[in-house]
């Protein structure tokens, strides 16, 4: 699918990952419309992405508000060719405390909600939009590539650590919808794939130790580093490209394996 002149909705555009993709987007001469939860980034970056790019202030977890960034998207761009879902937190938390007291539910459902609920919201809105317009146009072709869902999710799918229970089962949830949502929209022209990153540099990791830091660069095989944003945007914008990109998650990580 080509980006100029096609729009998408960028969840979680308002930093790191997203905001990398919806920089990317813009720059190929596509459309976004940035749906996040931080108004003053989100809005900083529309105004120097220029005419291109539209923000509007969205919970991923809400019907109603991700609803209303796909309207948004049909009425200033004339319809959404796809999403890349960014939005996302990270929840750290022990089943068991120090003093052998049970983890806080909330927290664990909070983390649930926002990466895995936020993911099918998102997912479930957009294939309508998506698909509504394709059947409203007769000059759609049979087979055709009509709309791409991108999701993100973590390597700690796989390869989850102490105090990551709730991070982890979200993330392994998102990789969970990817193959069944690929193939019900199959009919649709609609693909659905999932990002799997490593270790990326966002702000997302700023809340991390230098100490801490240093160690996870020296976890990385090659190249001994964090991943930088803009090589997330990179993928992102080649599965939009790439039309036999369909039902997969792949792992951007520089090798990694978390033990
Ligand atoms: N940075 C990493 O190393 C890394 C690794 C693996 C996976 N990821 C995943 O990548 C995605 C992006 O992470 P990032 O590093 O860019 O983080 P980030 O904190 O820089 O950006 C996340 C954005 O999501 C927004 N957001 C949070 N909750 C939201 C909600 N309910 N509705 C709408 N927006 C919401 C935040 O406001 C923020 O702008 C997340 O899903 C994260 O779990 C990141």
């Amino acid at each position: 699918m080509q980006i100029e002149k096609h729009s998408f909705l960028v969840t979680g555009g308002a930093s790191g990952l997203g905001e990398s993709v919806a920089r990317a987007i813009v720059e190929q001469g596509g459309n976004v419309v940035i749906a996040d939860l931080n108004q003053s980034a989100g809005q900083s970056l529309v105004a120097e992405l220029g005419d291109n790019a539209r923000f509007v202030r969205c919970d991923v977890t809400s019907g109603d508000e991700v609803q209303a960034a796909v309207d948004m998207a049909e009425k200033e761009f004339g319809g959404l060719q796809g999403s890349i879902n960014c939005a996302g937190i990270a929840v750290v938390q022990k089943l068991l405390d120090r003093e052998n007291n049970p983890a806080d539910l909330e927290s664990f459902s909070r983390g649930v909600n926002i990466n895995l609920v936020g993911s099918f919201n998102v997912a479930r809105l957009v294939a309508a939009s998506i698909a509504k317009r394709v059947a409203n146009d007769s000059s759609v072709e049979k087979n055709s590539d009509q709309g791409v869902i991108i999701n993100t999710a973590s390597i700690a799918a796989f390869d989850g650590q102490v105090g990551q229970a709730s991070y982890s089962s979200s993330k392994a949830g998102v990789v969970g919808l990817t193959l069944p949502l690929a193939r019900e929209l199959a009919r649709h022209g609609i693909r659905v794939m999932t990002i799997a990153p490593g270790v990326f540099a966002t702000p997302m990791m700023d809340t991390i130790p230098e100490k801490a830091r240093e160690q996870l660069e020296v976890g990385v095989p090659y190249p001994k580093r964090l991943g930088a944003p803009n090589e997330f945007a990179k993928l992102a914008v080649h599965i939009i490209d790439n039309a036999y990109l369909n039902g997969e998650v792949i792992r951007l990580d520089g090798a990694i394996r978390m033990v």
